[in-house]
């Protein structure tokens, strides 16, 4: 049977992601695919394509890891697929306002957008986004101390910045978990 557009974009990114051990692997697009649908779900809002290969493929340009031009790895897939041009912009439109160092302060234009960000933001909060800042912070050399404070810079104002009420609500479970992380570090350190 042939396989779906969603199937083949997640080759791809698994293909493009594999081996990457500072947060980027590929189970975190699939992730950020897996929340982002779930928002659209209970928001009942956005176009369900479009939000589905805006979250599989948010990551395939980020200057941390790749040194592409003009979102060429997104493109790349895109234009393999014979999506119209309209599309293939909204999708990179979605995914360029999607990052939070490059938008802080930023909200994304369209409901899709608006829901890949808060997608990929709740990877970076919980027990997922508490592995991940250890994660990265090891691939990039930084204590566990350095990590921790990552947490204050980042992690722990994320829950105030979200767009949707659902992943408001996703990301109250979440942020406890961290709060007690922290209380729990600070008992363990002294
Ligand atoms: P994404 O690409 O998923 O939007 P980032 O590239 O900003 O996320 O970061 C990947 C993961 O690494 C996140 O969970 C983030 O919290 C963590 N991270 C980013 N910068 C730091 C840092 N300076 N120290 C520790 N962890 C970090
Ligand atoms: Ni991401």
């Amino acid at each position: 049977m042939e396989k779906t557009r969603i199937e083949r974009a997640i080759e791809y990114i698994t293909k493009l992601f594999q081996g990457n051990g500072d947060g980027h692997d590929p189970s975190h697009s699939l992730r950020v695919y897996k929340n982002a649908m779930s928002i659209a779900k209970a928001e009942g809002r956005g176009e369900e394509e479009i939000i589905a290969l805006s979250a599989l493929l948010h990551d395939c340009d980020d200057h941390k890891l790749f040194h592409t031009e003009n979102n060429a790895n997104a493109r790349r897939f895109l234009e393999q697929e014979k999506l119209s041009a309209e599309v293939i912009e909204e999708i990179c439109k979605n995914i360029n306002s999607v990052s939070f160092s490059k938008n802080r302060g930023k909200t994304p234009e369209t409901i899709e957008g608006k829901i890949v960000q808060d997608a990929d933001r709740l990877e970076a909060i919980g027990a997922v986004g508490i592995a991940r800042c250890f994660q990265f912070g090891g691939s990039h050399g930084r204590s566990l101390e350095n990590s921790i404070e990552h947490f204050y810079d980042k992690l722990l104002l994320i829950s105030k910045e979200l767009n949707t009420p659902s992943a408001r609500k996703m990301a109250e479970k979440r942020d406890k978990l961290m709060q007690d992380f922290l209380k729990e570090w600070g008992e363990e350190m002294n």
